[in-house]
């Protein structure tokens, strides 16, 4: 068909590491780690009740560091060092002329969503690149969806078909599974719709920024 694609969106999305053995060593410390900050940062459940209905994030801890946890604790730094590379490769398929700057690292925060937690549509603003690596996705949990960021461009353009191939659709859900890392640009919006599993989801997210 003489038809060609322009303008596409990428989502990276990749095993941390083929090592079963490292993965599985850095993620038992990680269970750990997440349970300990949770239980301590007062800060970040007084901010979660308000903000995170139902659930759990270090993403306002900013008093104690929390919200930049691979600065906080060895055990996130070494899974800030794993993700580094696919970083690297998303950067490289994005074709990202970065100059003289680089994509460092600026935020990297916890999530626990129990029952009935959700995150509303929203993107990352100031930052370049920025994902979530999955600690613990028990069966059927939520997903992560994207929205198509031409969103507000569509006016009069009909409905897609709801068996409509993936580049058509609307929105698109991912279903990771624990120790995959996404990778998405920043500006794309996502939300996590409701968790109806009994056992909580529990993802690390973080950006990068271009310095
Ligand atoms: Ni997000």
């Amino acid at each position: 068909m003489p038809i060609q694609t322009i303008f596409p969106s990428f989502i990276y999305s990749d095993k941390l590491t083929k090592n079963t053995r490292v993965l599985n060593a850095l993620n038992k410390e990680l269970r750990i780690e997440t349970e300990q900050v949770r239980k301590y940062d007062k800060q970040g459940l007084d901010w979660s009740s308000e903000n995170y209905p139902n659930g759990y994030t270090s993403y306002a801890s900013s008093t104690e560091g929390l919200d930049k946890m691979h600065l906080f604790s060895s055990t996130f730094a070494d899974l800030e060092k794993m993700i580094r590379p696919h970083v690297a490769k998303y950067a490289k398929h994005l074709q990202m002329d970065l100059k003289d700057r680089q994509l460092v690292m600026s935020n990297m925060w916890i999530n626990i969503m129990p029952p009935g937690a959700q995150h509303t549509m929203h993107i990352h603003p100031l930052s370049t690149v920025s994902g979530t690596y999955y600690l613990n996705t028990p069966k059927n949990c939520s997903s992560i969806k994207f929205e198509d960021p031409r969103m507000v461009c569509f006016m009069a353009s009909p409905p897609r078909k709801t068996n409509a191939r993936p580049e058509n659709q609307r929105f698109i859900h991912f279903h990771p599974q624990s120790g995959q890392v996404f990778l998405f640009e920043s500006w794309m919006n996502h939300e996590v719709p409701k968790n109806n599993t009994k056992d909580p989801r529990v993802s690390i997210s973080f950006n990068y920024d271009w310095v």
